[in-house]
This record gives structure tokens, C-alpha cells and sequence, in this order.
């Protein structure tokens, strides 16, 4: 494993973080956990030198946490920093903040966390969370003992990055959504630099584009830009290289769901270094930027925080499908994918307008629209 320097902590981090929101699970629902498999895993990883895990309260519909806390008996929580984030949507009253670390810590089964994250701040949030007094709050928890490092994850647009970034001077880290696609998205390369030179930690989440651009085999014209080159690497190993080429970064979450990523993540984390692409390399993922950005036109990575959608619409399996089939020109397969995978009340043309997942997307996608088009085109008999 190779360690990098967590801004300004005198603590090096592994290059690869353990997310801990898609563990294998046993069936569609995704708070079934395989917590035997998943044990294996990220006690594996750990073994192997991951030394972050990150959760969340909603994370596998509230299970992640508690599993968490089991993964991390026997001595693992010794041998790892545990984050976790505060569910900031959910927070109504001041009082909330007490309620959901408690909570939190319940189901971690920890007397303290090493990393609290504010979760998915955008404007609405953090100027919620700055009214009812939440930098107070937390100084006083860190003095308390009850966590070490006061944190937040993002999803807006840059100018909010950046005011949250300046709003105090004490953050250790911002967790970014970054990848070689998202270069320019939210808060982007920019962020990660002023991040990074006011000391905080970057911690990069969806380094693979929730698995969206780790696709092996790729789709054909993406694997036909990465045979030019001759480093023989899969598509997710590409998108960490590019990453931890980056000195800014300081660890690359994944989100692995099968032990055989874990052992590729790991034996790639270990070859990695700051630096290492070359100018052939960084001339090559641009290509392949431009030709994901021609396939995918939903620029949906699965989070699930659209969900549950009060009409019962399966909106990312729906975006997912459409994606697909766009990708891989495959109408056929898409719709029937469509017909077989998801269930007619469940279907686009069930959405009634409503907007509340509009508000809860990270992405701002444009959810009713793309629907609306991808029962249109899903919906068709097959060709
Ligand atoms: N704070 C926030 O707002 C927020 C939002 C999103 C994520 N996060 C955190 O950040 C973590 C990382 O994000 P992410 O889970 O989206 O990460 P990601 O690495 O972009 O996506 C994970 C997916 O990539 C695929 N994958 C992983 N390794 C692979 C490999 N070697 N080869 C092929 N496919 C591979 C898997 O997909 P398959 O299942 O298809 O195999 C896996 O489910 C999360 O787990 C979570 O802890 C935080
Ligand atoms: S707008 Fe449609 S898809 Fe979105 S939450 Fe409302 S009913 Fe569901
Ligand atoms: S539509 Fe938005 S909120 Fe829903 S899964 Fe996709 S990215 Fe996440």
C-alpha cells in the first residue's frame, strides 16, 4: 500500500479508502447486507493496508453504520480512521446535531470518530446548518472528545465550494466527487487545488463514476482508445492512476462491491505514485473523457438519494438502462432490460411530476425530462 499525506494532519493515509455504501448485498433490497462476503472484504482490505473506512447514516437504507461497527471489532478500529457524516437534509432543530451523532455512535458501537463530515452540502444545506449554529456545535463535540476532525461532503456548484471552504478555518477535509470525466463538475479540479492550499485533505468519492467508467470490457470505442496505449491496465486502474497522479488527492474512496475489486484496487493502489502518467497517458484520458461524455448522456451515479420516490418510480435503474443502451447502442437489450427488470408501477411513465427527487439529486439532473425520454424510447417495442 502506499500512504499520502492527509493535508494538514501529521497522519499519511492509504491510497485507496474503503466506501462502505455498495457492499455486496443479497438481493434487490439494498439493506441486506452479505455481511459474510463483506466482512471478508474490507477486513482484507484493511489487512492489506487500508487505513479509511468511510459511511453515512443512509447508506445501504441505514445498515452500512451498524455493519461497519461489527467489521470494525476484533482490532480493526485500532488499525483504521473512521468517518462518518451527519445526515444534514434530516436536520430540523439545533437539538438534531446531539441526535444524530448519538445515534450514529450507537450504531458504530465507538466512543469516538476520527472524521465528521457534514454530508452532501450544497447551499440550501449549508446555510441551514450555519443558522442553527453547526461550527459551534461541533467545536464543542471535538473539545468533548467525541470526534477529532470536523469535515464535509459536497455536491454544488464551485462558487458554494468555495464559500464553505472560507467559511472556517478549521475543516481537515472536503470530500469531492472526482474522476478523469468530472474534471470541470461541481467542485472539480479547481476546489481539489484550493482545498488543497488551504491544507485541508481531499478525500475523492465516486473515483470511478459510481463503476460507470470502470466497465470491463469498455464499451467499444472506449476500449479502442485504450488499446493505443501499451500499459496493459484495466479501465477502473486508468481512473485511480489519473487520480493519485495528483498530488492534491489524498485518498480515492472506492465503493467496491466484490472482493475480485478489492484485490484489483489494492494491487493498483500499491503501484501508484504522484506523477506517474505521462504526457501520452494524460493526452490518452482526455480522448476517452470525450468519448464518455458522447455515450452517457445521464450523468446519474446510482447515489440513490432520489429515492424513495413517492410514486415508486425506479429512477436510477431506469437512467441506468437508458445510459446502457445508449453506450452500447443496444435498444434491444435496453428495453428488455425495461420490460423484464422493472416492474410497471415502478416504471417512468409512473411519475407524476412531483419534484422532490429533483431537489435531493447531487447531480441537478434534470429528472422528470430524462423520464420522460427514457420511457419514450424504452418503452417501444423491440426492433
Ligand atoms: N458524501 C457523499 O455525498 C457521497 C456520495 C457518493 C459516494 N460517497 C462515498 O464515496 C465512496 C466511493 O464512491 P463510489 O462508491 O461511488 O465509488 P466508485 O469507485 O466510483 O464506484 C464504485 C463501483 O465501482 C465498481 N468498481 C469498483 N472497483 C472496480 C474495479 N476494480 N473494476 C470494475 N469495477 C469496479 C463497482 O461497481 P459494480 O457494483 O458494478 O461492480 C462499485 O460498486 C462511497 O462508497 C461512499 O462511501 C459519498
Ligand atoms: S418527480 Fe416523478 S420521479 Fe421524481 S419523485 Fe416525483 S413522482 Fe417520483
Ligand atoms: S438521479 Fe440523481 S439522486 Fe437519483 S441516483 Fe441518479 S445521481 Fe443519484
Amino acid at each position: 500500500m502506499q500512504y499520502r499525506q492527509f493535508g494538514s494532519l501529521d497522519w499519511k493515509v492509504s491510497a485507496l479508502g474503503f466506501g462502505a455504501m455498495r457492499l455486496p448485498v443479497l438481493s434487490d433490497d439494498h439493506s441486506k447486507i452479505n455481511e459474510p462476503e463483506a466482512m471478508k472484504m474490507m477486513r482484507h482490505a484493511i489487512d492489506a493496508g487500508v487505513n479509511y473506512v468511510d459511511t453515512a447514516y443512509t447508506y445501504h437504507q441505514e445498515q452500512s453504520e451498524h455493519f461497519v461497527g461489527k467489521v470494525l471489532k476484533d482490532g480493526y478500529r485500532e488499525k483504521v480512521r473512521l468517518a462518518t457524516k451527519m445526515p444534514c437534509w434530516l436536520i430540523n432543530e439545533k437539538a438534531d446535531f446531539d441526535h444524530y451523532l448519538e445515534e450514529q455512535m450507537n450504531r458504530l458501537d465507538v466512543d469516538q470518530l476520527d472524521f465528521y463530515l457534514l454530508h452532501a452540502l450544497n447551499k440550501k444545506q449549508w446555510q441551514k446548518c450555519q443558522e442553527l449554529g453547526v461550527v459551534s456545535w461541533a467545536e464543542k463535540r471535538m473539545s468533548e472528545g467525541l470526534f477529532n476532525h470536523f469535515c464535509f461532503s459536497f455536491h454544488d456548484e464551485y462558487p458554494v465550494f468555495e464559500a464553505i471552504v472560507q467559511a472556517y478555518d478549521n475543516w481537515a477535509m472536503a470530500q469531492i466527487q472526482y474522476n478523469y470525466v468530472d474534471v470541470n463538475y461541481q467542485a472539480g479540479r479547481k476546489g481539489l487545488k484550493l482545498a488543497a492550499d488551504r491544507g485541508l485533505a481531499v478525500v475523492v468519492m465516486e473515483p470511478l463514476r459510481g463503476g460507470r467508467i470502470a466497465k470491463n470490457p469498455p464499451p467499444a470505442s472506449v476500449a479502442r482508445m485504450w488499446e493505443k496505449s501499451d500499459r496493459n491496465w484495466s479501465p477502473a486502474a486508468w481512473a485511480f492512476h489519473w487520480l493519485w497522479d495528483q498530488p492534491e488527492v489524498s485518498t480515492a474512496l472506492s465503493g467496491m462491491s466484490k472482493m475480485i475489486e478489492v484485490e484489483e484496487n489494492l494491487e493498483t493502489a500499491s503501484g501508484s505514485t504522484v506523477e506517474k502518467l505521462t504526457a501520452e497517458d494524460h493526452a490518452l484520458i482526455e480522448k476517452v473523457r470525450e468519448v464518455y461524455f458522447s455515450l452517457a448522456p445521464i450523468p446519474c451515479t446510482e447515489c440513490e438519494y432520489c429515492l424513495p420516490c413517492p410514486s415508486g418510480v425506479a429512477i436510477p435503474r431506469i437512467f441506468n438502462i437508458y445510459n446502457d443502451s445508449v453506450a452500447y447502442e443496444a435498444w434491444n437489450n435496453g428495453r428488455n432490460s425495461y420490460n423484464e427488470f422493472i416492474k410497471a408501477e415502478a416504471r417512468a411513465d409512473k411519475c407524476v411530476e412531483c419534484g422532490e427527487c429533483e431537489e435531493a439529486c447531487p447531480q441537478n439532473i434534470k429528472i422528470m425530462d430524462w423520464l420522460a425520454r427514457a420511457h419514450e424510447m424504452l418503452a417501444k417495442p423491440k426492433e
